[in-house]
């Protein structure tokens, strides 16, 4: 008893020797991006900070070398649609011509509290789709950004969690050269209200980052659930609800000639993909004889990788590996990828396709040979009018050890 009350009293006067930073909002559509920076330049170190008003934000937050900071959310931060201020203010990162609206950077993180974080993406959804106008790889232009709305960038040991987004205009999360980094209880709706669609609304990309996890969370959108894009190692994501999404993807990857790209260690497990393009997938570019290239031609490997217990409905690719991804099928041919794709192992695989694929409920499609590829409790059925299942392989040297018998492809 005099322990536990010793111990109680120890945790009270810690908890009380931490400074708290209660952010208030100037309403009337003023900016609060001041007051939330200002915030987290004096409650940078040991401390809360406290967000629970509506606040709207027309200024970059950026809000770095944190450490030991709780944030607790409780109100809503929202962005506003202002795209001639936010294109060139917007924070450019080293990736696809990501930008973001929020770098949260630092260590010991702690950002959670019930509250949203609304992107505004609406405006930028009719505006994208009216002019097209994106920068490589569908990213943003110097004219036309559309900023992520928090990414967790050169950060360690962050843990985000009971958070709602919506509207992202892009991506909705982005890991960027961090590590050990959790998001738990995450919801994410991306939907557009318009004739528009919505356009890059990935649930999480993870780039150049270690040991990330992604779990228990509910994603509607209309890309990539989670994206594992250049230098993702050691990842889980599990007990996730993704509908209307591109699946749960690895890469792309080898898109630039000269470049080494690494995925490797990656457990996904308990799965439920609904109405959505891919299921467990892997895309990786072919090669490419230009060294300048910028469409395929790149270096790596995609190793260790898991999908245990994946449930699909709806989905028009269940299983889908290619390695040829976004390249001219006779370059490929011709020029197979230098990315080696081996130790990929699916377990328990079920449900059924949406039938756009015809009878093709799997698709292991590789230009160079992939090694140790294994197939163990699949079984899947081939939705809308088709009356069989079929199981494409190329260039995949353990076929013996998929439960399946493949067929070649058609060319
Ligand atoms: C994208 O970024 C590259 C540099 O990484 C730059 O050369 C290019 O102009 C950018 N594209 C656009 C459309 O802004
Ligand atoms: C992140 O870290 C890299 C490498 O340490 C550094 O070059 C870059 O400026 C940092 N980015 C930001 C936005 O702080
Ligand atoms: C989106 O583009 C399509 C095709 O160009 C067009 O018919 C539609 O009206 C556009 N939607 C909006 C909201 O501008
Ligand atoms: C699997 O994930 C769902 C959420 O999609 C969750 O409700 C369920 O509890 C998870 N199952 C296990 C065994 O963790
Ligand atoms: C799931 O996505 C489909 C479109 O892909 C949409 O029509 C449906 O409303 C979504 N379901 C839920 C529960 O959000
Ligand atoms: C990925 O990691 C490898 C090995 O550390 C490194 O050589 C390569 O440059 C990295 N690639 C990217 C895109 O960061
Ligand atoms: C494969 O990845 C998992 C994490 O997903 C890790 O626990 C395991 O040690 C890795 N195995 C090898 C042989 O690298
Ligand atoms: C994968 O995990 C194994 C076992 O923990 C580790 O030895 C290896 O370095 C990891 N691979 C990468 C690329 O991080
Ligand atoms: C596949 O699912 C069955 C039934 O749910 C379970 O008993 C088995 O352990 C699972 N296998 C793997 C490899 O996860
Ligand atoms: C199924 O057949 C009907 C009637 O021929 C056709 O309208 C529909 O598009 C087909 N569905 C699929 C998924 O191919
Ligand atoms: C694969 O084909 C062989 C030979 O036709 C057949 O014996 C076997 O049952 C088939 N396996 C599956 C899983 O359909």
């Amino acid at each position: 008893m005099i322990t536990n009350f010793f111990t109680l009293t120890v945790l009270v006067a810690f908890a009380l020797a931490r400074r708290t930073c209660k952010v208030p909002a100037i309403g009337g559509g003023e900016d609060d991006g001041p007051a939330i920076n200002a915030a987290f330049k004096k409650c940078a170190t040991k401390s809360k900070i406290v967000l629970d008003k509506y606040y709207v934000v027309d200024s970059l937050l950026m809000t770095e070398n944190l450490d030991d900071v709780e944030i607790e959310l409780s109100g809503t931060v929202q962005y506003t649609p202002d795209i001639a201020k936010w294109s060139p203010q917007s924070l450019y990162l080293t990736y696809q011509n990501a930008t973001t609206f929020w770098f949260l950077s630092g260590k010991d993180i702690h950002l959670y509290g019930g509250g949203t974080i609304d992107g505004n993406g609406q405006v930028w959804w009719d505006t994208y789709n009216n002019t097209h106008d994106s920068g490589t790889a569908g990213g943003s232009s110097t004219t036309f950004a559309r900023p992520i709305p928090l990414t967790i960038g050169n950060a360690t040991n962050v843990v985000v969690e009971n958070i709602r987004q919506i509207g992202s205009p892009f991506w909705n999360n982005f890991v960027y050269q961090s590590s050990h980094v959790t998001y738990k209880n995450i919801r994410i709706n991306t939907v557009s209200y318009s004739s528009s669609p919505t356009a890059n609304s990935d649930g999480w990309d993870i780039y150049r980052s270690s040991y990330v996890t992604v779990e228990d969370s509910h994603v509607n959108n209309d890309d990539d659930c989670v994206s594992f894009k250049p230098n993702s190692t050691n990842i889980i994501v599990q007990n996730m609800w993704c509908n209307g999404s591109h699946g749960i993807s690895v890469g792309s990857l080898g898109q630039y000639a000269g470049e080494t790209d690494i995925v490797a260690n990656v457990s996904v497990k308990n799965i439920t993909m609904l109405n959505a393009q891919n299921g467990a997938r892997i895309k990786v570019f072919g090669g490419n004889p230009d060294p300048e290239s910028t469409v395929g031609g790149g270096t790596g490997f995609v190793r260790n990788i898991t999908f245990r217990d994946f449930y699909v409905q709806n989905v028009d690719n269940p299983i889908l590996i290619n390695q040829c991804y976004s390249t001219n099928a006779d370059v490929c041919a011709q020029y197979p990828s230098k990315l080696t794709i081996s130790d990929v192992h699916y377990y328990n695989v079920t449900g059924t396709s949406s039938g756009a694929e015809g009878n093709v409920v799997v698709d292991l499609e590789c230009s160079a040979t992939c090694n140790d590829i294994t197939a163990t409790g699949t079984h899947l059925i081939a939705g809308g009018n088709s009356t069989s299942t079929e199981y494409i392989c190329k260039n995949i040297a353990t076929q013996d050890q998929l439960d399946f018998n493949c067929t070649a492809p058609n060319s």
